[in-house]
């Protein structure tokens, strides 16, 4: 992030200040540090005038309360937007943001290592309503320019993509959609606002699964949609006539987590920087999909455009029989079999790289093992993955 930012009351914060007193307001609250977690559907009027008026901060529990007020504005400030919309999962902080910036006959492209299930609604919700996706190689920009051809409401993409971990050259992304007249959104969910800002680079958009590292301890859902002007204002009226509000526990317990966000990023990067090393080395290791490792696919830009890199990887094995990899990761110990990343614990999941893709190939002889690394010391993920390829042969 820019390290001089202005969310503190005016005052200029850096990062770890702005997660430290971003959204407080102590003083509004009797001095309690934390806001109130606001539990409302009913909100009082003094009398009918106000009702008509609309004239006070809170007018209904859908609209926003302190709680929520609070979240959004440590994300905005974090984000360097002016606005953030909270949906109740990162899921439907995708789809709300797409579908407020869409309507029938319109064209969009959408990367194609996009998080799958954003993809089904766009093959789905979206074709029956008379939107077309088209998806697009990560890697492929001359492509890319050519589809900006054709007049293209949306571009949404990730970087990396979250299982196999391309990374698409952002900046060049965002500057040709822009140029298009696209409307541009980012899932940033893999590298948090502390290790990228999509809006510093021209984005509209900046959308998270704060349910991943911003929450960060794998017991909610929760999403963000951060953006300015009309294009945020145009995703809050659509949420609004969604009511696709998240619940005011879930709110506060990312705002919790939030608070130590900075320490932990340090902590996982760290971790999975030791241990994507140690298997970039492993002979029994094809390939280790991890941008910030030098060498591995997409890490020249990962190293021009972002700040750090989150914990979640994946790793390859070419040639071994199903069984064999099927084998290694019912092997594991420390690492849980679950989908999902972000929160403390570490995680393995084997994935069908090659059925989630139109317009990039995948061998099909190359299994996928997705990683995410958790805040465990790394010597013993080390050991574990260690005794559980030994059953690789
Ligand atoms: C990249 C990415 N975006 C969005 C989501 C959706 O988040 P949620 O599970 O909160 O709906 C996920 C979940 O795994 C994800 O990996």
């Amino acid at each position: 992030m820019s390290d001089e930012s202005d969310a503190t009351g005016g005052r200029p914060a850096r990062v770890q200040t702005l997660l430290a007193h971003g959204g407080l307001d102590p003083h509004g609250y009797h001095g309690f540090v934390n806001p109130p977690v606001v539990h409302a559907s009913t909100v009082l009027y003094p009398d009918v005038e106000t009702t008509r008026t609309r004239a006070q901060r809170y007018t209904y529990g859908r609209s926003g309360t302190p709680t929520t007020d609070a979240l959004c504005d440590l994300v905005s400030a974090l984000e360097g937007a002016e606005k953030t919309v909270l949906a109740p999962t990162g899921l439907a902080a995708c789809t709300v943001a797409i579908a407020a910036m869409v309507k029938a006959g319109d064209r969009i492209l959408v990367v194609d290592n996009v998080y799958n299930p954003t993809r089904k609604f766009c093959d789905g919700f979206l074709t029956r309503f008379g939107v077309e996706t088209v998806y697009f190689d990560p890697t492929d920009l001359q492509t890319f320019r050519t589809l900006l051809e054709q007049p293209t409401a949306v571009v949404f993409f990730e970087a990396p993509g979250s299982v196999t971990f391309e990374m698409c050259d952002v900046p060049a992304i965002i500057a040709l959609a822009k140029a298009a007249g696209a409307v541009t959104m980012m899932d940033n969910s893999w590298a948090t606002p502390l290790f990228f800002r999509p809006l510093e680079h021209g984005c509209d958009l900046s959308i998270h699964a704060a349910t991943k590292y911003l929450a960060g301890h794998s017991d909610l859902l929760l999403g963000t949609v951060a953006g300015n002007g009309e294009v945020i204002a145009q995703v809050r009226k659509t949420w609004d006539e969604w009511g696709e509000n998240a619940a005011p526990d879930d709110v506060y317990m990312t705002l919790r987590g939030m608070r130590t966000l900075d320490v932990r990023m340090e902590r996982h990067q760290r971790n999975a920087r030791i241990v994507a090393e140690w298997l970039a080395a492993d002979s029994r290791v094809s390939r280790v999909l991890y941008p910030a490792l030098p060498g591995a696919p997409g890490h020249n830009l990962w190293k021009r455009d972002f700040d750090g890199a989150s914990s979640l990887f994946a790793i390859t094995f070419k040639g071994r029989p199903d069984a064999d990899v099927v084998t290694f990761v019912d092997s594991l110990r420390l690492f849980g079999i679950g989908y999902s990343w972000g929160g403390f614990e570490s995680l393995a999941t084997l994935q069908p790289a090659h059925a989630m893709r139109v317009t990039m190939d995948w061998p099909q002889d190359e299994a996928v093992v997705r990683l995410h690394v958790g805040l465990d010391d790394p010597a013993d993920l080390i050991e574990d993955l260690d005794q559980a390829m030994a059953h690789l042969g």
